[in-house]
């Protein structure tokens, strides 16, 4: 695609200490000749997240990665959004949980501040963001970004998937991302989205 630079076969720093998620863009990215490296089993430090949007994170932890490197540097930033609450948790999706990462915790807090505004109408509407960012040592970023809408539910709901999984329910399902097979999680997430539009604009297949 015009004005997109394209990420060539060879090794990439996978700009994440989260293993879930390494593995998962590990296995998103296999099909593309890239030989996927974690941040952490480099030992490189994690940037704090100072930014105030989902892509300015992304791309910050991306950067970081690929000037320490020398080598193109994939991030990803994600979060759950909720209407009624003007966007939160938003980009401090995974501080709601605290210190132990605790999502029942996390989607208590959800609940409760929805409830306090509850009745109004379409008051469970959410939706997740994935940004992806890659970046190259000289400073060239791509960023893309993903979504998937749907509404909150109380209580939670299901054992797979992690985070707030068990309280969305995607728009069109009867069932929770936490009751749904990975598969089918994956082939509608926020991240699937981001990813398509990745691999349309830098991967050749
Ligand atoms: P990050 O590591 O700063 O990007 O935080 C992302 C947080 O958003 C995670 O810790 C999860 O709580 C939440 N999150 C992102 N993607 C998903 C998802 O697919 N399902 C459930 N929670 C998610």
């Amino acid at each position: 695609m015009a004005g997109h630079r394209t990420l060539e076969p060879g090794r990439l720093v996978i700009a994440s200490h989260n293993p879930g998620k390494v593995r998962e863009i590990r296995e998103l990215l296999g099909p593309f000749g890239l030989e996927p490296v974690s941040a952490g089993e480099l030992g490189l430090d994690e940037p704090e997240e100072t930014g105030t949007t989902f892509i300015a994170n992304a791309e910050l932890k991306a950067l970081a990665a690929a000037v320490a490197s020398g080598l193109p540097a994939l991030a990803d930033d994600s979060g759950l959004a909720v209407d009624a609450l003007d966007g939160a948790p938003g980009i401090y999706s995974a501080r709601w949980a605290g210190e132990t990462k605790d999502f029942a915790i996390a989607m208590r807090k959800v609940h409760e501040a929805m409830e306090e505004i509850a009745g109004e109408e379409d008051s469970d509407r959410a939706h997740f963001v994935c940004a992806l960012s890659l970046a190259w040592p000289d400073g060239h970023v791509e960023n893309f970004e993903g979504k998937v809408f749907g509404h909150i539910v109380w209580p939670p709901r299901g054992e797979k998937g992690f985070g707030y999984d068990p309280i969305f329910r995607p728009t069109g399902h009867d069932i929770s991302f936490a009751e749904m097979e990975p598969a089918a999680k994956h082939a509608m997430s926020h991240r699937a989205d981001a990813f398509r539009q990745l691999v349309a604009a830098c991967l050749k297949g």
